[in-house]
């Protein structure tokens, strides 16, 4: 019976129905909000690192990993519409597949959102460092305090990334006291990344060298497995551009005419964003040029790697697009356009820290709802009586985060968040086929077009972009995946409400004041 507990679809739903949250999203407004917490550390960031995996090939890493998401998103759009409910994947697995392999996939979103805030923190310190500090202010951080040491892949002579830890700890407090963000401002700061991205596009593409692009795949298509080199290693890497249009997902319940608009937010943002950023990559490596550094054996010395950093810190490469922390700004620099660099790099210092907001909500949330089935402590969903947020989780949430932040580089820390989100999509592929066998005549708002072609192919695609990690992080999963089911047979499976019998149906009231980080003013019925 390890497979046995499966949460009833209908109790999930009816906790859905008693939360009843008007429905006012419509299509552009999920569009919004897909982009918001889609565009982040991944373009404006690991540009670099995908440049160094693949050179001019990043742009087709770009539009594979696009695909698979837009195939993964297809598959979100089904089941978020049919159980809009707080948890996400881990919630559909639980209705579908059952308690044991729902906990493995709660355990790898933890990866996904709280070790992709630490990597879109690292992301916010390379802008805040070069652009606000140097650029402006004039200050150098010392090489101890702006990144992690050098075995763990940051710079030589680096100790802790402060500002990365800075920025983690200020919004888990601003989270703990229960910020979030109204859709007025998450427009704003989708108008101030959309805005930096075209002026960036229209800046760089009339100045493109043709030359530039060649070789166009220096590390080949596929790269020598392992290393997570060539298009598709960048493609695994680059993925984290991509990360958190699931966001979208947990908006369902609040949305008009989910059939419509839920698949409109999702793969409208998703569209919306692989364009920009194969234009982007075209646009950056066109100019500077954007080949790899090599190494023995003409593979590319890994991204985040101590080799890597010991490369970049020679005169010859002072400039080169693979070694910089603020790639777009710094590619602006380098063509003549140091003011519009400068105001791209304010663009990501004041956008990114919404993104990290939106990954540790989510985070928080999931850690919620998993303590609240019984499969985690009861005292971590404690909520604090004046802030109203489940204050115990996000502290302990955002210091994990914020260690992270401090000591790793952000390329090794988006692939190990690729490898937990990869699983988890792929579970989500798996659950829409189940469901279509095991209740098709239960009602979708949503249906996949072809889902027999698009859900293979979803599966497919994020086992092809795991494979392709390196392979560090591609152990990750397992290793942390053991650890979890460790944890599961130790703590949750004799505690779990659902083994114990308990069924709970969330009414209002319960603190779920609203599915979604951002405030879209709902209100209850
Ligand atoms: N996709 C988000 C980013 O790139 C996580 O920062």
């Amino acid at each position: 019976m390890l497979f046995g507990r499966v949460k009833s679809l209908d109790a999930i739903l009816a906790t859905a129905e008693r939360q009843s949250l008007h429905r006012t999203l419509g299509g552009f407004q999920l569009m919004l909000f897909g982009i918001g917490c889609i565009i982040g550390t991944g373009i404006f960031v690991l540009t670099a690192a995908g440049a160094q995996k693949a050179g001019p090939g990043l742009m087709l890493a770009f539009a594979i990993a696009g695909a698979i998401c837009i195939v993964a998103a297809l598959c979100y759009a089904e089941i978020a519409a049919m159980i809009p409910v707080a948890g996400s994947a881990y919630t559909y697995t639980y209705s579908v597949m059952g308690e044991i392999l729902a906990w493995t996939v709660g355990w790898a979103l933890i990866l996904e959102y709280a070790v992709s805030a630490s990597a879109v923190s690292v992301g916010w310190a390379g802008y805040f460092s070069g652009t606000i500090l140097e650029q402006f202010l004039g200050i150098t951080l010392p090489q101890w305090l702006s990144a992690g040491p050098l075995f763990l892949g940051g710079e030589p002579g680096g100790l802790v990334n402060l500002p990365a830890m800075v920025i983690a700890l200020l919004v888990t407090w601003l989270l703990m006291i229960g910020t979030s963000e109204s859709a007025k401002v998450n427009a704003i700061l989708v108008a101030i990344k959309v805005a930096a991205l075209t002026i960036f596009v229209a800046l760089t593409l009339p100045q493109v060298e043709l030359d530039r692009f060649n070789p166009f795949l220096p590390a080949g298509l596929f790269g020598q497995w392992g290393t997570g080199t060539g298009a598709v290693g960048a493609a695994a890497t680059i993925f984290f551009a991509y990360v958190g249009f699931d966001a979208v997902s947990t908006a369902a319940e609040e949305t008009k005419d989910p059939q419509k608009n839920v698949p409109i937010g999702l793969i409208g943002s998703l569209l919306f964003c692989t364009v920009f950023y194969i234009l982007v990559a075209a646009g950056a490596i066109g100019t500077i040029g954007g080949q790899p550094i090599m190494g023995p054996g003409g593979i590319p010395f890994p991204a985040g790697s101590e080799e890597l950093a010991r490369q970049c810190a020679l005169p010859q490469f002072a400039s080169a697009l693979v070694c910089s922390d603020e790639a777009l700004a710094h590619v602006l620099r380098e063509i003549g356009f140091s003011g519009v660099g400068n105001l791209l790099g304010i663009a990501a210092f004041v956008a990114l820290p919404s993104v990290i907001l939106v990954l540790l909500f989510a985070q928080t949330r999931i850690f919620f709802v998993m303590s609240r089935d019984g499969l985690l402590p009861q005292s971590l969903s404690k909520v604090h009586p004046k802030w109203k947020t489940p204050y115990v989780v996000t502290a302990i949430t955002g210091v994990v985060v914020a260690v992270a932040a401090a000591v790793f580089p952000v390329g090794r820390l988006a692939d190990i968040a690729n490898a937990g989100t990869l699983y988890a999509f792929a579970m989500v592929a798996i659950a829409v086929m189940l469901l279509r066998r095991n209740d098709p005549d239960r009602k979708r708002p949503f249906r996949v077009p072809g889902l027999w072609f698009v859900a293979p192919a979803a599966c497919a695609g994020c086992v092809f972009l795991f494979v392709n990690l390196p392979t560090e992080a591609m152990l990750v999963l397992p290793i942390w995946g053991a650890i979890g089911l460790v944890i599961y047979f130790i703590y949750g499976r004799s505690r779990s409400h659902l083994g114990r019998g308990i069924v709970e149906v969330v009414g209002p009231g319960d603190h779920e004041e609203s599915l979604l980080p951002i405030d879209t003013d709902t209100k209850r019925d």
